[in-house]
C-alpha cells in the first residue's frame, strides 16, 4: 500500500517524502505546484499534478493505487498575508479540506495525518504552550487551520477516520546535504528573509515591531528544523499502524528567539552584518510562541535532532547560498 502526499512538492512536504522513501514507504504525490516545485522531489516519485479542491482528481488517484494514509501538506501558510486575504486561506485550506475528506471517505482511506500549526493557539495565555492551552487564532490562517483540525475531529469521530494532527512552530532550515530547501516565489519567513540580504537579494530585513511586550521588544517564536518535522511524520505514521489512537502534538523545541536574535545569529552563521530597519507591527502576529513539545517527545517517540539555532540557520544558509535562485538554479 501506498502513502499519499498533499503537498509533497513543496517545502516541508518534500522533506517528509524524503524520509518516507528513506524508511522504505510507497509514496505517491499530488501537488498543484503553485508553491511546491518539480525538482524538489525524486523523479521516480508518481506526481500527480493537481488541486486538492479537485476531488474526481483526487478520487481516480484513490482508484489507480491502493492508499494507506494521507499526507495532508497542501495548504497556504502566511499569517500576514492571510490577514489581508482571508478567503484566500478559507477556500484552499478549508475547502480544499472538505474536498480531500470527503475524496477519502467515498474511496475508504481511512488515514490522515495532518499539518497544523501553533498559529491554532494565537496569544498563548501561558509558556510554553501545550496542546490543551486555549485556541484562539489571531488571524484567518490559524483561524483555517483550526477549523480543518475541527473537520478531521468530526469526521473522525462520524466515520471512523483516524488523524494525527501535527502543530508546527516556526519550520526552517534546509536537507543537510543542501539538495533541497525553501524556494517561495516572494518569501516572508524570517530566516529566508534575512538571509536575502547577504544573498544580495535585498537591501534590508525589516524587522515587523519593536515594542512587544518581550525582553528586547520584538516577537518571539520555536524554530524548529524541517528534517525533525519531517522524522514527526515518520513516528505519527508509526503511531497509527500501531493503533494509535486519533491525536494531535505540537512540534517545537522547546526554544524561543526574539527576531533580533534570529538576525544576530544569521549574522554570526554568514560571517558579516546584516542591515535592518525597524517597522511597524505586522497585522496578526502573536507575540510570543514556545512549544512545550513533551506529548510528541513521549507518545510519538520524536526527538527533534537539531536543538541549536544556529545549526538550523546553517542548514538554510548552505541551501539558498548553493541555490541562490531556488529550484531554478538545479
Ligand atoms: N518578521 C520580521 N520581518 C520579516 C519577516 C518576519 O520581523 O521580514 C517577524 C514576524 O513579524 C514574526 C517573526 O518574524 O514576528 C516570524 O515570522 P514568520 O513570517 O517567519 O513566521 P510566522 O510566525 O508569522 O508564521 C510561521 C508560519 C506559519 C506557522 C507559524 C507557527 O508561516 O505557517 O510560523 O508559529 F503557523
Amino acid at each position: 500500500m501506498a502513502i499519499l502526499v498533499c503537498g509533497g512538492a513543496g517545502y516541508i512536504g518534500s522533506h517528509t517524502v524524503r524520509q518516507l522513501i528513506a524508511a522504505g514507504e510507497e509514496v505517491i504525490i499530488a501537488d498543484n505546484l503553485s508553491t511546491g516545485h518539480r525538482a524538489a522531489i525524486n523523479s521516480a516519485v508518481k506526481l500527480y499534478e493537481c488541486d486538492i479542491r479537485d476531488k474526481a482528481a483526487l478520487k481516480k488517484i484513490f482508484a489507480e493505487h491502493e492508499i494507506e494514509v494521507v499526507f495532508h501538506f497542501a495548504a497556504h501558510i502566511e499569517a500576514g498575508e492571510s490577514v489581508h486575504l482571508p478567503l484566500k486561506y478559507f477556500n484552499n485550506n478549508v475547502y480544499g479540506m472538505q474536498v480531500l475528506l470527503e475524496a477519502m471517505t467515498e474511496c475508504g482511506v481511512d488515514k490522515i495525518i495532518f499539518s497544523s500549526s501553533a498559529a491554532v493557539y494565537g496569544d498563548p495565555e501561558r509558556i510554553p504552550v501545550d496542546e490543551l492551552d486555549k485556541t484562539e487564532p489571531t488571524n484567518p490562517y490559524g483561524e483555517s487551520k483550526l477549523i480543518m483540525e475541527k473537520m478531521i475531529r468530526w469526521v473522525s469521530a462520524a466515520q471512523g477516520v483516524r488523524y494525527v494532527s501535527l502543530r508546527y512552530f516556526n519550520a526552517a532550515g534546509a536537507s543537510e546535504d543542501a539538495s533541497i530547501g525553501q524556494d517561495y516565489h516572494n518569501p516572508t519567513h524570517l530566516i529566508t528573509v534575512t538571509l536575502q540580504v547577504p544573498l544580495g537579494k535585498r537591501d534590508h530585513i525589516t524587522i515587523f515591531g519593536t515594542d512587544y511586550p518581550t525582553p528586547d521588544g520584538t516577537c518571539i517564536r520555536d524554530y524548529i528544523h524541517v528534517v525533525d518535522l519531517a522524522d514527526a511524520h515518520v513516528c505519527a505514521l508509526n503511531y497509527l499502524r500501531g493503533g494509535g489512537e486519533s491525536n494531535f502534538f505540537n512540534l517545537g523545541t522547546g526554544h524561543g528567539f526574539s527576531v533580533k536574535e534570529i538576525i544576530d545569529a544569521a549574522e554570526k552563521v554568514v560571517g558579516r552584518e546584516i542591515k535592518k530597519e525597524f517597522g511597524a507591527r505586522r497585522l496578526g502576529d502573536p507575540v510570543q510562541l514556545i512549544a512545550s513539545s513533551e506529548k510528541a517527545r513521549k507518545v510519538l517517540k520524536w526527538t527533534p535532532r537539531f536543538d541549536d539555532v544556529e545549526r538550523i540557520i546553517a542548514t538554510a544558509w548552505q541551501w539558498h547560498s548553493l541555490h541562490p535562485n531556488g529550484y531554478e538554479d538545479k
